[in-house]
């Protein structure tokens, strides 16, 4: 979480740090703030708010050629001018914006003020700031203050540093935060991912875990461990400004809903060539031999991976799936030889770099699939696997979801070399374009859930891992509390909650327990519920509420999904929220 931008240019910095920060403020969004050099002197300028705010307070001509930037997601500190990065140093020698959390900055900060030391702010990054400039009273030298404190400092951070005697550079460090170098005509320059530099640089540099330097109008250097001098190594990225464009919609979350088909075709694109499938030939074997195969992963991506089991182990594979967050501290697999999947939209998920790093102990085979190229996760994996999604911008995963799923079955279907998987993705394609064009009649329901406090899905199998992800997209972007339950579970407790017209949503897509649902929802409705009926057309009752087209049942979660997704929007804009930063939430989840 957090998102920084640095530049330095032969042109006013002011407007590249804005719209930069502008771009990567879904990794927070609760205030922020930038440095320029002006002459000399390092003004900073911060708000609590979104950067749009902190846009307008500033001077629209702010002439300094340097400047660093920041979109928080506050950690240590409540959401406030004084939290808000850029902080200075002591004596105001060293100014520095921060993503990340240190954990020992308790006692580093102890030892600080023994030194005598203060503090203005609640924040990790100070002290990061303070043990800098302490390290350079010592070495005098803002290289070997930046190594120090990097052995000083346990936890992670992407830093950019302004340092007032060198008022032409940005001094950086970077460990377990993502941070990239970008290179253009009018300079270099830093941030969090390559969005905010897509419109000033064509060639990017990916930093590693303990690397630090420094860069200038003209010139990039960079150390590793024990100080080496590192050569820069270039490379471009395929991701366009214009992915960025809205195109028309009113929000990022609307779009990327209805990119869900695109995602779909994309993703066959790419991994089937009309003949055969396209993944890595060792990276198959690697799976064709487990003994067990674990996915890791959180939220939606968790979502799509309990649905990606379910294909596994219909193609003969014995398959566990865990949220990252408890793995890590319980690790388990039942093999001897486990493929671990790592499932992250990001690549950047906190608590799957902790599951990574276990993993890796454990022995066995570390595949990641994200929408991320050069992320810390993919980065680190035996093998990536791409989403092609393009980028997605609003909080609320929709289309990466999508994506997830449907890449899943693609490599399931790739298991057994069975190629009907094609074929059923293209039913899917057909069916998620007809929910898009008729998704009217969800605009209607959503306007009855708008005014409720509590909403509940319900579903059997795979209609249940469908269930979380709507009751989870509801949450995080309406914040009318929603749970989902198994159709079976009911009885067994939640039917407690049903009050008159409280809505409950449920799923119908399995013949098998088409009838066990349909039993669950006549009981919640004898006792008040307004249910609300989403069946496939080969199952449906003429007053279901809304009927998908034909897709086959283990991908029909690819088309109902869309149903979740939409009603979650529109009760959100009629709640007139702020639908693509939902409140307390960040879209990289870089922090445990
Ligand atoms: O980037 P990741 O896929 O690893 O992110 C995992 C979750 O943080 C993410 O899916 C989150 O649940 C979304 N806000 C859901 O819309």
């Amino acid at each position: 979480m957090c998102g920084i931008v640095g530049g330095v240019s032969n042109k006013p910095i002011r407007n590249y740090l804005i719209e930069g920060l502008k771009t990567i403020e879904y990794r927070g969004y609760d205030s922020a703030g930038i440095a320029v050099f002006n002459g000399k002197k390092a003004e900073i300028y911060k708000v609590r708010g979104r950067v749009e705010d902190l846009d307008n307070k500033l001077e629209k001509r702010i002439d300094g050629l340097v400047g660093i930037g920041h979109t928080r997601w506050a950690t240590h500190g409540e959401p406030s001018v004084i939290n808000a990065h850029p902080h200075a140093s002591k004596s105001g020698l060293f100014s520095i914006v921060h993503n990340g959390v240190i954990e020992n900055f308790r006692a580093v900060k102890n030892a600080l003020m023994e030194k005598g030391y203060s503090f203005l702010s609640e924040t990790d990054t100070e002290v990061i700031a303070n043990v800098i400039e302490e390290n350079y009273r010592h070495t005098g030298d803002v290289y070997k203050a930046i190594s120090k404190m990097m052995s000083d400092v346990k936890g992670s951070y992407a830093l950019a540093i302004l340092f007032s005697k060198e008022p032409d550079i940005i001094y950086f460090a970077k460990n377990r935060s993502p941070l990239l170098i970008g290179r253009g005509q009018n300079g270099n320059f830093l941030a969090s991912d390559y969005l905010p530099m897509l419109k000033v640089a064509d060639q990017f540099v990916t930093i590693s875990d303990y690397q630090y330097g420094s860069i200038s109008l003209d010139d990039i250097k960079m150390f590793g461990r024990n100080d080496h001098p590192l050569p820069i190594v270039f490379h471009e990225t395929e991701l366009k400004p214009e992915a960025l464009d809205l195109n028309g919609y009113p929000h990022y979350m609307l779009k990327e809903i209805e990119e869900a088909d695109s995602c779909v075709k994309l993703l066959v694109d790419n991994y089937y060539d009309g003949k055969s499938f396209l993944f890595d030939k060792e990276m198959m074997r690697q799976i064709k031999e487990a003994d067990n195969i674990v996915f890791l992963a959180c939220g939606t991506s968790y979502h799509a991976c309990l649905l990606g089991s379910r294909f596994f182990r219909k193609a003969g594979k014995i398959s566990d799936v865990y949220i990252a967050s408890e793995w890590a501290y319980n690790p388990y697999t039942s093999g001897k030889k486990t493929v671990y999947i790592f499932m992250s939209q990001s690549g950047e998920t906190a608590d799957l770099i902790h599951c990574l790093s276990v993993a890796k102990k454990m022995d066995g085979t570390i595949i990641t699939i994200t929408n991320t190229q050069g992320s810390t996760l993919s980065r680190s994996a035996d093998h990536t696997l791409l989403l092609y999604a393009g980028i997605e911008v609003a909080v609320a995963s929709t289309k990466a979801y999508v994506a997830q799923v449907s890449a899943l079955a693609l490599l399931a279907g790739a298991l057994n070399d069975d190629a009907s998987v094609i074929a059923d993705l293209e039913a899917v394609i057909a069916a998620q374009q007809s929910v898009i064009d008729n998704h009217d009649k969800i605009k209607n329901l959503a306007s009855f859930v708008s005014g409720k406090n509590d909403v509940y899905f319900l579903g059997r199998g795979l209609d249940y891992d469908l269930a979380l992800e709507c009751s989870l997209k509801l949450k995080e972007i309406t914040y009318i509390h929603s749970e989902a339950f198994p159709g079976g579970e009911l009885k067994h407790g939640p039917i407690a909650l049903i009050e008159k017209d409280t809505p409950v949503i449920g799923f119908i897509s399995d013949a098998k327990t088409e009838l066990a649902m349909r039993s669950n929802l006549h009981e919640v409705e004898a006792r008040g519920a307004r249910v609300i009926v989403v069946s496939s057309i080969t199952l449906a009752h003429p007053e279901d509420d809304f009927v998908v087209p034909y897709a086959p049942k283990y991908l029909s979660s690819l088309v109902k999904v869309l149903f979740g997704q939409y009603l979650a929007y529109y009760v959100a804009l009629k709640r007139g929220l702020n639908i693509d930063k939902p409140r307390n939430l960040a879209k990289s989840v870089t922090v445990e």
